[in-house]
């Protein structure tokens, strides 16, 4: 196992993967360590925004690879893998989820987990990557603030120990780096389009300030989001050009 031969725990910091970045600048965490923590100070969302997490509820993690023989321009494959290794330990516990573009892991319409990537890459090659993961699991009640979230717990009205889950989700996304690894990319690009949130329906978008129907259809090798409109015309967005209507 890869990921999670390392586990660094903190009872509190100010977000995992700054931790995990220090830690790897200072040469004390490498390929396949996870840093894991009860609180977060400042949990950072992707975009500049916050991420949110109730004390000791939830699962806060961030894992260091070294993903070598990935082209910085196919680095969307590594969120594909993490993307899809959340949602396999999502659909252990609960039924399908989904992925909303780029990467928020989705159960019906609401938002379960997020996850933060972050790329270094140096001379032309990607020399780590860490990845942020947030899970909501028993947190209940969340501040208005954050938009659409639920939990393992809300969906279940279960209580799950955190530490099994962990050793779960380590397993699932060990699976995934494998897959990605190996050779099998397009077998990650499948599955992710096969979860991809509102694949292939008519919905609301706003982009530029206007509001527009359209049909989601994939995404382009680099990961942006290709969509059409009713007209028949199609294009693509980056992450924060296109927002969802609910
Ligand atoms: C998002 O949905 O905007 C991404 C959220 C990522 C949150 C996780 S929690 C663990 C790790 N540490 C952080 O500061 N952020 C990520």
């Amino acid at each position: 196992m890869t990921i999670g031969s390392n586990l660094i725990y903190f009872k509190e910091l100010t977000s995992t993967n700054s931790q995990a970045s220090r830690l790897l600048k200072e040469g004390l965490a490498a390929h396949g360590y996870v840093i894991y923590a009860d609180y977060q100070t400042s949990g950072r969302g992707r975009a500049g925004n916050k991420w949110e997490s109730e004390r000791g509820k939830n699962l806060l993690i961030s894992i260091i690879l070294n993903p070598k023989s990935i082209l910085p321009e196919d680095q969307f494959y590594i969120s594909m893998a993490i993307s899809l290794g959340i949602c396999d330990f999502i659909d252990y516990h609960l039924s399908e989820s989904k992925i909303k573009w780029p990467n928020d892991i989705y159960v019906n319409d609401d938002k379960i987990a997020g996850i933060l990537i972050e790329n270094s890459i140096l001379g032309g090659i990607l020399e780590s990557t860490i990845a942020g993961i947030g899970i909501n699991i028993n947190q209940i009640k969340f501040p208005l603030s954050v938009p659409n979230p639920v939990s393992l717990s809300t969906l279940t009205g279960r209580e799950y120990d955190r530490k099994v889950c962990l050793k779960e989700i380590l397993g699932c996304l060990d699976g995934r780096y494998e897959l990605l690894m190996s050779g099998k990319p397009e077998q990650l690009k499948n599955e992710y389009l096969s979860r991809l949130y509102r694949l292939n329906e008519w919905h609301l978008y706003r982009s530029e300030g206007k509001l527009f129907r359209g049909m989601i259809k994939g995404i382009t090798t680099c990961g942006r989001l290709r969509i059409i409109e009713e007209n028949g015309a199609g294009m693509e967005f980056d992450f924060k050009e296109v927002e969802y209507i609910r």
